[in-house]
């Protein structure tokens, strides 16, 4: 099968979450498997990671966008089983961020992904690739499956092509003013709220739901929650119920090459199930080393990594942290909301021996609390699948979750006997304070601890059984 990927980020390329790690290594799971070709295209940001050999396809070529012409380059570079393609346009990608500044996000993003979907389409020719799928993912590529359907109709190099879309999280989606539909050069007859209209102006997001063949989300549970909890689908629970035949979930995996504390070489000393304790009392004093935390074994460390925004619900854990300074470690990485950075940062300052806060990205710091902490603290309001909490239970780091999207798919809650973690219910202060109590007196029962320990690290959460259901997804999808 000849299978497109099209994202705005991939892991290790660009990266700002867990969108980035999916669609590498879905990419590379697709091309591995035995009659597949598989390419990527990205935007050729200007901080690209690992791309010391990228090769130019010689010549640009073109796409219409409002009344003007842009001119687009392709370069790639060949990656494991996949060939990634880079869309350069200087004006719309050479900037220091993906998506936005400090002050918020770039007034032309609409326009920087109509460029982008359509120079996918354009790329495939360029490249002679005719794709039998085009698997898209979120609002930034929701204009493609549209295309397909409505300017592309009776183009004979695409008349075989079928299109997926994924929805990594509903809460984004890509909403602008009509403008922007003008600008896609879209016909107005098709203006109508059945196809694009959205309040008046036009959301890529809800674009890429109508127009795809199939859509679906990355977990069972969140595919539920998005059609029937108003607070859950962002004002897209209608048209994902009527849309219900062609919408299923799919649970994430995590890629087990990067994510395994036996053979992970940011780590001080790697560890399994079965050489548990060595390895990660290792981690945990390299990990309160760094950050400066009271030496202390006996300690329970609790760890973030995190993006800080209204999803995660990490506001509700500032208070909740102050309760348990003395008895409890706690390491915090994650940026976004300045606010609640700040607040993070005062906690921090006030307790320096046993809170540490970092807000920046930093892979390696996040591979060392994935293995230095005993939990993992995850409170999110809604969560589309969660893959922090995957790594933490590969890494023997019991998650203290909320009951929402893909955490209640992939964790089992305490007490059950095989239980990998712990449900936060309700989710406030005092219902975080609940979950981690539990946490807490299981953490010093160190018999009954090594079993969930155990639990979490045999779960599998590689990428073997959704890569397969993707294929069987894709080949739903073209005939
Ligand atoms: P989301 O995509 O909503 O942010 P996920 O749990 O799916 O949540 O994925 C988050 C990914 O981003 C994980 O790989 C996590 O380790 C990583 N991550 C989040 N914040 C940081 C950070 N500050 N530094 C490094 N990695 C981070
Ligand atoms: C989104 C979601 C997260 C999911 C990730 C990858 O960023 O917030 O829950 O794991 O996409 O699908």
């Amino acid at each position: 099968m000849n299978i497109v990927m099209a994202a705005s980020e991939a892991f290790p390329f660009c990266k700002t979450g867990g969108l980035a790690d999916v669609v590498g290594a879905l990419s590379q799971q697709l091309g591995m498997r035995k009659g597949n070709k598989v390419i990527l295209f990205l935007p050729q940001y200007r901080n690209l990671s690992r791309v010391a050999s990228l090769k130019v396809v010689p010549g640009v070529y073109l796409i219409p966008i409002g009344g003007r012409i842009e001119q687009v380059t392709l370069s790639y570079i060949n990656w494991g089983t996949v060939i990634v393609f880079f869309i350069g346009n200087r004006k719309y990608f050479d900037r220091p961020d993906l998506y936005r500044t400090k002050a918020g996000e770039y007034p032309d993003n609409d326009e920087r992904f109509i460029l982008f979907c359509r120079a996918v389409l354009e790329g495939c020719k360029f490249v002679g690739f005719r794709p039998d799928i085009i698997h898209c993912h979120d609002w930034q590529t929701g204009l493609i499956p549209a295309y397909l359907k409505t300017v592309y109709k009776l183009d004979a190099f695409y008349t075989r092509t079928r299109s997926l879309f994924t929805i990594h999280n509903i809460a984004y989606q890509g909403h602008f003013p009509y403008s922007a539909y003008e600008k896609a050069g879209f016909h107005p007859v098709d203006y109508t709220p059945d196809k694009f209209e959205y309040y008046g102006g036009i959301s890529f997001l809800k674009s890429g739901i109508v127009f795809a063949d199939n859509v679906n989300t990355v977990s069972p549970n969140y595919a539920r929650e998005v059609q029937n909890d108003p607070a859950k689908g962002f004002g897209l629970e209608g048209l994902l119920r009527f849309r219900s035949k062609n919408f299923c979930g799919i649970v994430n995996g995590i890629d087990t090459e990067i994510w395994d504390p036996e053979t992970d070489p940011i780590l001080p000393m790697g560890y399994d199930a079965f050489e548990f304790q060595r390895g990660k009392t290792a981690c945990k004093m390299a990990l309160l080393e760094e950050c400066g935390l009271e030496q202390n074994p006996q300690k329970p460390v609790v760890g973030v990594v995190s993006r800080l925004d209204y999803q995660k619900g990490l506001d509700t854990a500032v208070n909740v942290i102050e309760r348990y300074k003395g008895r409890v470690l706690f390491t915090i990485l994650g940026a976004g909301d300045p606010k609640l950075e700040k607040a993070y940062q005062e906690l921090a300052r006030n307790n320096p021996s046993c809170v540490a806060y970092r807000g920046r990205l930093d892979e390696e710091l996040a591979h060392k609390i994935y293995a230095g902490a005993d939990l993992f603290l995850m409170p999110s309001r809604f969560e589309p699948c969660g893959l922090s909490q995957l790594i933490a239970m590969k890494y023997g780091t019991l998650p203290v979750v909320s009951r929402v999207g893909g955490l209640a798919d992939t964790v089992k809650g305490y007490p059950a006997s095989d239980a990998t973690g712990f449900f936060i219910d309700p989710l406030t202060e005092n219902g975080i304070c609940a979950a981690l109590d539990t946490a807490l007196k299981a953490y010093a029962d160190k018999k009954q601890w090594f079993k969930l320990v155990k639990n979490a690290m045999a779960a599998d959460n590689s990428w073997d059984k959704s890569a397969q259901e993707y294929i069987n997804l894709y080949h739903k999808t073209i005939i």
